[in-house]
């Protein structure tokens, strides 16, 4: 797998989009959409990994509520995972739920290892979607499942200016891709039984709110936390954003499948 180094989440970025997602998502959606992502998945005693984990906070609600008999977030920012652990701790689930700071590239872990690959707005980091399905194939065991979301594009370019210029405002390496080119990645690594559910329609209602909250009712506070320039700068990445998604260029997506 080649892939760009993701990139260092500094305190005030956790902050804000904390602030704006909820304790522990540095993704959209909350609890709720956890839910949809992994519906009618039995987890009871299962092994699951998360690919891009953040601070944790869905491992956390997954090993609360849905009894794996392991789980382990993996994610290349140190920080991120110094905080889900800590959190692990605190919420006394540090048997169950363990995070761990990896390399970008192969996947640390034996093949035939896991029940369930589960990641959240995070392979949008990785460029190479066919390696990664590679790598998610190896590692699961036979009959294993993928569920996941990641923030697609409706093509694989030439991308519109408004989607160059709200890439650019992000600076996060974003390796966008279609829905086509994901599913074309996990047949070639053998995966069956895909679907994939857009999401840009809810998405679409949601980012408004996120963009009236930020200017709103969160902004006085986050200045005081995080500093205005830096608010400013996330008000302006948000509008940016709401255009693309209004314009269903960006397109959350679910994604299931399953290793024969
Ligand atoms: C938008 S955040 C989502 C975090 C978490 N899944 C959530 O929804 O709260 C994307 C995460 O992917 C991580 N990431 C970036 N490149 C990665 C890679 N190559 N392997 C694993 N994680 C990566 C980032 O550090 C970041 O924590």
């Amino acid at each position: 797998m080649s892939e760009d180094q993701g990139q260092e989440h500094d305190d005030a970025m956790v902050t804000l989009l904390e602030a704006v997602w909820g304790d522990g998502f540095l993704s959209p959606g909350g609890p709720d959409e956890i839910r949809k992502i992994v519906d009618g998945i039995d987890f009871t005693g299962k092994n699951v990994l998360d690919i891009g984990c953040g601070t944790g906070g869905i491992g956390l609600f997954l090993s609360e509520q849905y009894e794996p008999g392991s789980f382990t977030g993996i994610d290349v920012d140190s920080g991120l995972i110094a905080r889900a652990n800590a959190e692990g701790e605190r919420r006394g689930l540090q048997k169950t739920a363990s995070f761990i700071c990896v390399e970008p590239g192969p996947l640390p872990f034996d093949a035939d290892t896991f029940d369930v690959v589960f990641s959240k707005d995070a392979m949008i980091h990785i460029p190479e979607k066919e390696s990664l399905f590679q790598e998610i194939f190896r590692v699961l065991k036979p009959g294993g499942l993928v569920a996941a979301c990641d923030w697609m594009s409706s093509t694989d370019g030439p991308f519109s200016p408004e989607l160059k210029a709200y890439i650019a405002l992000e600076d996060l390496g974003f390796g966008m891709a279609s829905p086509e080119r994901y599913r074309n990645a996990m047949v070639a690594a053998g995966l069956t039984d895909i679907t994939m559910t857009d999401r840009n329609p809810w998405y679409r209602e949601k980012v408004a709110h996120e963009c009236d909250a930020l200017s709103g009712p969160l902004y006085e506070g986050l200045v005081q936390e995080v500093g205005q320039e830096f608010v400013d700068h996330s008000v302006d990445i948000w509008r940016a954003l709401k255009v693309v998604v209004d314009s269903g260029e960006l397109r959350p997506t679910h994604m299931r499948a399953r290793k024969p």
